[in-house]
């Protein structure tokens, strides 16, 4: 194992590229769309807190067990476990670990591909100056017209699973790298830029308070459990993307630097969408709990205000497409590295493979948001199940058994050589965390959270 120094598939040009890229696949849809609209729905400041305690204690451990995982591996993550697993002399079923992984991946694309199509479809909406003077219920009604067509979601989703592929088809380093490098940067400029209008025109003290003021007697168990399963999502951990990830990672970095970098950097995100998203929910009187639409009906209302609006909305939801998009090409590459490891197909087939299922299940989500919309199941859709099932079960699943994997099944030597690090305090500490804090608050939460639905 560690003869292999390079995976099939490419590396990383370095360090910096690794963090952009994992940055990349961080920071997504789940900053920018679902941290504001699920903290709204389970009342703020307390949510906040402990998806703040998530992504430090659980998050950030399990994703240097990740790449640790990728890197000592460098296949897909179903044949890095497997290999793993037989370099350790453990059972070679922990591939299904890895199986699960890229399962759980071509489930999350099919519906985050339609999302990212409302981001693109809101690109051509903004720049058609639709915003314009429009107020709360007008902006509303651009939002029902484009969730109740699924023609024109379809058309968009479509336009998405392309752009995805199409990066994914040329490689690591001259598609997804490349990629990484122009979209991050972006990002971050225009962000920073909404959070300054939000705090000169928005309601920012009431914006602030909200999400930061605990009030723990709207937390309850549900909200617990989606709190940490976000931070699995937001992480991009326990599907095997951060580990095909940390397969392309040269040798010589430090796993436990990287870690906390991306993890600072999507939290900083994620908080600097809430800043620029809340003030604007109060001072127009909306809704915070609005469910997916609100990021889509609020700041739209403060474009359609703004001096220059045109061009920063355009610019805004272009920069959710590039978020989503650097995110996308992480959920489907261990599919395509594995097809392209076990058929022994090209990348470009293995992309054409992976990308016509996903686009296929994708049709289901769009069914779910008009002509299934009364097809609940528990009083959930066809798009709810799927987000549910992979971000509070399935990703705090995977993370539960890579912790154990690495804490309790690989030899503590293969550990410490592949981290690089000394045995010491530190190396103590992160174990202690992997071994019994991670794993013990992921069933904890499980068990309340199924307590709470019986
Ligand atoms: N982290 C991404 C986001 O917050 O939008 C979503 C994601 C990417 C989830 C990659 C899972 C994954 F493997």
């Amino acid at each position: 194992m560690s003869e292999t120094t390079q995976s099939i598939h490419g590396q990383w040009s370095g360090k910096l590229a690794f963090i952009l890229a994992a940055t990349g696949s961080a920071v997504g849809l789940g900053n920018i769309w679902k941290f504001p609209y699920i903290t709204g729905e389970n009342g703020g400041g307390a949510f906040v807190l402990v998806y703040l305690l998530c992504i430090a204690f659980i998050g950030v451990p399990i994703m240097m067990a990740e790449i640790l995982l990728g890197r000592r591996g460098r296949q897909s993550p179903i044949n890095t476990m497997a290999s793993i697993a037989r370099a350790e002399g453990l059972s070679p079923a922990w591939k299904w670990l890895g199986v699960m992984g890229v399962v759980t991946g071509f489930i999350i694309l099919s519906y985050y591909s339609v999302i990212a199509g409302w981001a693109l479809a809101y690109v051509e909406r903004a720049v058609s100056g639709a915003f314009q003077g429009a107020n709360g219920e007008q902006v509303g009604a651009i939002f029902a017209n484009l969730t109740g067509d699924w023609e024109k979601q379809l058309a968009w989703h479509t336009v998405f699973m392309v752009m995805t592929m199409l990066v994914v088809a040329r490689g690591v380093r001259g598609g997804l790298e490349r990629a990484v490098s122009i979209l991050m940067p972006g990002l971050f400029v225009i962000l920073i830029f909404l959070v300054g209008y939000a705090v000169a025109q928005g309601d920012f003290q009431k914006g602030w308070h909200f999400m930061f003021d605990p009030d723990f007697s709207r937390l309850n168990a549900h909200a617990v459990l989606t709190a940490m399963g976000h931070a699995f999502f937001t992480l991009s951990l326990g599907m095997g993307a951060i580990m095909i990830y940390g397969s392309y990672l040269p040798k010589n970095v430090s796993i436990t630097r990287v870690s906390f970098t991306v993890a600072v950097a999507d939290t900083v995100v994620a908080l600097l969408a809430g800043l620029a998203i809340f003030p604007i929910v109060f001072a127009n009187q909306l809704e915070p709990g609005a469910g997916p639409g609100l990021v889509f009906q609020t700041l739209p209302l403060a474009f359609g205000q703004m001096p220059g609006g045109i061009i920063i909305g355009t610019l805004f939801f272009i920069m959710l497409t590039f978020a989503a998009w650097s995110s996308a090409i992480s959920i489907i590459e261990p599919a395509v590295a594995w097809l392209v490891e076990k058929v022994g197909v090209t990348r470009h087939v293995a992309c054409l493979l992976a990308g016509t299922a996903t686009w296929a299940l994708g049709i289901g989500t769009i069914l779910s948001f008009n002509a299934w919309s009364d097809k609940t199941w528990l009083g959930k859709t066809f798009f709810d199940i799927l987000d549910y099932l992979t971000a509070n079960i399935l990703l705090p699943a995977g993370g539960f058994l890579i912790a154990i994997f690495v804490a309790w099944m690989m030899r503590r030597q293969s550990v410490l050589e592949e981290l690089n690090v000394k045995d010491g305090p530190w190396f103590e500490f992160w174990h202690f965390l992997i071994r019994f804090v991670a794993p013990a608050a992921v069933v904890i939460v499980f068990v309340q959270a199924i307590g709470l639905l019986g």
